[in-house]
């Protein structure tokens, strides 16, 4: 989807849809919102006799929709809620209602009116980029498998008015930037949303290296040989029953904008597939764990945009890649596994592999690297799904600098993360009586957190955030209606925003 920014009203525009905001009014107001004057002259006073109706009461999500008498398309109203708790994420989940309330309705353009998406609290660059955010993330469809769709939206345009004409350039600046990003997320959920039998190991570290040659970055795919050199017992166990579908461990090397000196690592869980292994899982939404990559596609995402945006820290991605099934050739529980750093994993429960494939690329990355900060990604645990729900991740981190600078930034793109403690409970949890520790526990609490007890174990001294994002990773059918417009169902890329916001933003350590 193209999206422009122009100082026209938005209603000589002539798109498809014109939308505009209008907040939610008090029981006894009856007072027609001035901002919604156009449109009312637009609709020759139509507007005006359903507000005096109460047609139109400005609750979130309520989509009023007038035809325009004079043919030039459609003029929608997008209630915002009230005044007191509209925010930048309000804006976003609006441009998205908008965009995917005309879904299969013949609408191909859409022209916000910024004049009427703007407050105190959010003024115009905030809600240009909120605009821009929602209508593409909105407008999102994974259609690669469909012989035919509606199409959606192909673009949308965001009308300064008079009001805010002065500051054209740095507002087409600021809607082009989000849309940069916002390209990179959609990219992003293409990948996430393939199914196992595509999306391998090997087919992630094709996509890798093709990006690394686009944006002249270094890229290492560590196939079996390698990863047996390398002493990456826990990657090699957890691929070992896939017949088909081998193993890899793929390094991307991003070196750094203009302040260089910073460095930070991203390393995603990338199982292509968890079926539970020997530890097999019940079949209900079994089909889901086609995402239990998502980290690793995160971390994909993360380096695009990096290397589009040129971000200040020198970024190294890490993606931990392999099919978890059952068959002949798979570990097993029992089984006692050697790790990069040395540290032998007893593997209680074959299902819980996120964790061990991690422990391979955590201690690669902070030996070979020795990063001033590691922040890992991983679609880990249903204890995290039960706890925080479906749209909130688990954060969980060894430096309070690094967990208030994610926390920010997920505050700053609508991705909401919770902080938990790590405690020496779950460290005791995860201890194991012939290993150095072991993958699962005897007793089913915290299950978020005794896996990052076991992650903790693997960056040594290494500032670090782990992000469980089991929940918000991907969005079914059941939850959707739940969700932001800007969630479709499938995967929604969680964290490429939030952590590209933090890697631009975030200022270097010491
Ligand atoms: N991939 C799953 C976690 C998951 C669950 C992701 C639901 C997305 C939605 C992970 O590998 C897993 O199975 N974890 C187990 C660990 C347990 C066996 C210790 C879990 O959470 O049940
Ligand atoms: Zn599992
Ligand atoms: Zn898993």
């Amino acid at each position: 989807m193209k999206v422009q920014v122009d100082r026209r009203d938005g209603l000589t525009a002539q798109a498809d849809v014109t939308a505009s905001g209008v907040f939610e009014r008090a029981e006894k107001d009856d007072t027609f919102p001035r901002t919604l004057q156009k449109e009312d002259d637009a609709t020759r006073g139509v507007i005006k006799a359903a507000w005096a109706r109460k047609e139109i009461k400005g609750k979130r999500k309520e989509l009023t929709v007038f035809h325009r008498p004079d043919g030039k398309g459609r003029i929608a109203l997008i209630g915002l809620g009230p005044r007191g708790k509209f925010t930048a994420d309000t804006v976003r989940r609006a441009a998205a209602e908008v965009v995917r309330g005309f879904k299969g309705k013949g609408a191909r353009t859409v022209a916000y009116r910024l004049g009427t998406f703007v407050a105190d609290n959010v003024r115009s660059e905030a809600a240009v980029a909120a605009l821009t955010d929602g209508a593409v993330l909105g407008n999102y469809e994974f259609l690669k498998y469909k012989a035919t769709s509606d199409g959606g939206f192909e673009e949308a345009s965001i009308h300064l008015g008079e009001e805010f004409s002065r500051d054209e350039a740095a507002l087409k600046k600021v809607s082009a930037d989000q849309a940069t990003l916002d390209d990179v997320v959609v990219w992003t959920r293409d990948i996430a949303n393939l199914p196992a039998d595509t999306a391998s190991p090997e087919r992630l570290a094709a996509e890798a290296t093709a990006l690394g040659k686009e944006f002249g970055l270094k890229v290492t795919v560590f196939d079996e040989k390698k990863l047996l050199e390398l002493g990456c017992g826990g990657i090699l166990a957890v691929g070992g029953g896939s017949a088909g579908h081998p193993p890899r461990m793929i390094v991307l090397e991003y070196p750094g904008g203009a302040r260089r000196g910073r460095t930070v690592a991203v390393v995603g869980k990338g199982i292509t597939f968890d079926s539970g292994g020997i530890s097999i899982k019940p079949g209900l939404n079994m089909q889901d764990m086609k995402f239990d990559k998502s980290g690793a596609v995160a971390v994909l995402g993360i380096l695009r945009a990096a290397a589009t945006l040129k971000v200040p820290p020198r970024v190294i991605g890490v993606m931990c890649c392999a099919e978890n099934v059952p068959s002949g050739t798979s570990y097993r529980p029992g089984d006692v596994v050697r790790s990069f750093n040395g540290k032998t994993i007893e593997i209680i429960n074959t299902d819980a592999e996120g964790r061990v494939v991690l422990s391979d690329g955590l201690g690669y990355v902070v030996k070979q690297y020795r990063p001033d900060e590691v922040i890992d990604l991983a679609t880990l645990t249903g204890a995290q799904v039960i706890a925080l729900g479906d749209d909130c991740a688990g954060l969980v981190s060894n430096d309070d600098k690094l967990a208030e600078g994610l926390l920010n930034a997920s505050a700053a793109t609508g991705e909401p993360v919770w902080r938990m403690p790590l405690t020496d409970f779950h460290r005791e949890l995860v201890k194991s009586d012939i290993a150095d520790v072991r993958n699962s526990t005897d007793i089913p609490v915290a299950g978020m957190l005794t896996a990052a007890a076991f992650l903790e174990s693997f960056v040594g001294g290494t500032a670090w955030a782990h992000l469980d994002i089991a929940g918000p990773a991907y969005t079914s059918a059941k939850t959707r209606k739940y969700q932001p417009a800007y969630q479709n169902i499938g995967a929604t890329a969680f964290a490429v925003r939030l952590v590209t916001r933090y890697l631009e933003t975030a200022p270097p350590r010491g």
